[in-house]
């Protein structure tokens, strides 16, 4: 069976596409077998970002009504994305079928307040075990994001090593409809970097 990684946040805007695109991305360059289930549908999400080019991005990505389940079963990894701002019945739900919960959070102190929200939350719902926190849009330089990570930890929470920074490749990369790998960008390869430092985290 794959394991399933469920991306979500408590606020919108977070980076959960940009995450579930390049995860997956990342995953599928190493020969894993990787589907992405766009759990949204709106502008910003996954399935746009893949339709934008008739090639797609190198792996699935799938709306959840026309998910097989036989068909999951034989790939290494399926990735969710989820809509911002989600309902507590549809984390429920999520926190029950995901092997990973994965949630992008921004260094800011607003951020992180409602990242923490979230997570107590998933405590709650006996899911914490489950949960990992990725900083996300980390400003290039100064302590914050450090500054949180070590906060988050001291409190009992899991955080990924690996940060994702700010840099506008993963932008062009969701407008153009392809992965940051693939930008012309001066600071592209050191986005995907960031990107295939995660994805061993993860799997
Ligand atoms: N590491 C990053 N560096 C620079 N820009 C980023 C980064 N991550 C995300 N962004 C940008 O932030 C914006 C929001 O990202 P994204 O669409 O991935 O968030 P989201 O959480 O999926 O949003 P929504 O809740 O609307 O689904 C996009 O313009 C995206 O390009
Ligand atoms: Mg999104």
């Amino acid at each position: 069976m794959p394991k399933v990684i469920a991306i979500t946040s408590e606020k919108g805007g977070v980076g959960k596409s940009t995450l579930a695109v390049h995860l997956s991305g990342a995953l599928a360059e190493r020969g894993l077998a990787v589907t992405l289930i766009d759990e949204d549908g709106r502008v910003g999400s996954s399935l746009r970002w893949a339709r934008r080019r008739e090639e797609g991005l190198g792996f699935p990505v799938v709306e959840a009504e026309e998910v097989k389940p036989k068909k999951l079963a034989d790939l290494d990894a399926v990735v969710i994305d989820t809509e911002g701002r989600p309902r507590r019945k549809d984390l429920r739900e999520l926190a029950e079928r995901a092997d990973l919960i994965l949630i992008p959070s921004g260094v800011t102190a607003l951020e992180l307040e409602s990242t923490r929200e979230l997570l107590d939350f998933f405590e709650d719902e006996d899911a914490a075990r489950r949960v990992r926190v990725v900083l996300t849009r980390v400003p290039p330089t100064g302590q914050a994001a450090d500054a949180a990570r070590d906060d988050l930890r001291e409190d009992g929470w899991t955080v990924c090593n690996t940060m994702l920074r700010t840099y506008a490749a993963y932008q062009k990369a969701a407008e153009l409809g392809v992965l940051c790998r693939d930008v012309r960008d001066p600071r592209a390869a050191q986005a995907w970097d960031d990107v295939r430092r995660l994805a061993r985290e993860v799997l």
